[in-house]
């Protein structure tokens, strides 16, 4: 936070994990979705904020991934440090940005990063991939789907991506930081999307939104295997005891928001948690 507060951000607090301004989520799943509007509306962040740019730790819950946790990186609940921008910068002064902070800053060496390889509707991230080479990382891949982010919900902004990968102690590469270029604004969902049902419309102003998991990063900071060696979890433990332990840790943070375990919508996640 003190890093982009140091170059222009203003510091917001974590939203709840119950989205206020999209009916269409359970949860809050990135850093981006309590500033879902601004992205549309620039003029209102500067109301709001009275910057264009803002920083965050945000709570998220994430469902969609649980099917992967109690692997080395994949959590149900975890804490998100993002940097936004409203139109108040380029490509080129995000990516230097994540690049100051994980080379200069936190003394890590960047594995590699990916860019957009384009599809029929949007063009190669070739202004990424240029930005990336002029400041010297050597192993830079291009990619699919898997860079194009978002929306969330039912439609909302989203765009191409650039991902940085560290490796953690055993040489594996773990993907830290994913940078979004909010250009675009989805008039439907990532499905309708991906089905040819929704389209997409260039936004007036370049949006940038960024998530870096806190316990991936702490993972490679601390040099660990995995997000559960780190002092955030500080154990050694097998596979069934990491599910159990980001169950409860996922439950109590739901159940902190005033969810009550019940047979619908984030009762019934609460539920399955436990
Ligand atoms: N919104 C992007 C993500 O969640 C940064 O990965």
């Amino acid at each position: 936070l003190k890093f982009f507060e140091n170059r222009g951000h203003k510091i917001i607090p974590s939203s709840s994990l119950i989205p206020e301004n999209d009916p269409s989520v359970l949860f809050t799943t990135a850093g981006m979705q309590q500033f879902k509007n601004y992205y549309t509306d620039s003029k209102k962040a500067i109301k709001d904020f009275g910057d264009l740019n803002v920083t965050t730790v945000q709570k998220c819950i994430r469902t969609g991934d649980i099917d992967e946790v109690g692997d080395n990186t994949h959590l149900t609940f975890f804490e998100m440090l993002g940097n936004f921008s409203f139109g108040g910068y380029s490509r080129r002064k995000a990516i230097e940005y994540a690049h100051d902070f994980i080379v200069k800053e936190l003394c890590l060496e960047i594995s590699y990063v990916t860019f957009f390889k384009g599809n029929e509707n949007v063009q190669k991230d070739e202004e990424s991939e240029k930005i990336w080479k002029e400041i010297g990382i050597e192993d830079i891949r291009e990619e699919g789907e898997d860079v194009f982010w978002g929306p969330t919900g039912d439609s909302g902004p989203c765009g191409p991506t650039t991902e940085i990968y560290c490796k953690n102690s055993d040489g594996q590469d773990v993907e830290i930081w994913n940078i979004v270029f909010n250009e675009y604004f989805c008039n439907g969902s990532r499905e309708k999307l991906n089905k040819g049902e929704a389209t997409l419309k260039k936004l007036d102003i370049l949006g940038i939104d960024t998530g870096m998991g806190l316990e991936r990063l702490v993972t490679v900071v601390q040099k660990k295997k995995n997000i559960y060696e780190t002092d955030l979890f500080n154990n050694e433990i097998t596979k069934d005891e990491r599910i159990v332990a980001d169950h409860i840790k996922a439950a109590l943070f739901i159940i902190s928001e005033g969810v009550t375990p019940s047979n619908t919508g984030r009762g019934y996640v609460l539920r399955r948690l436990i």
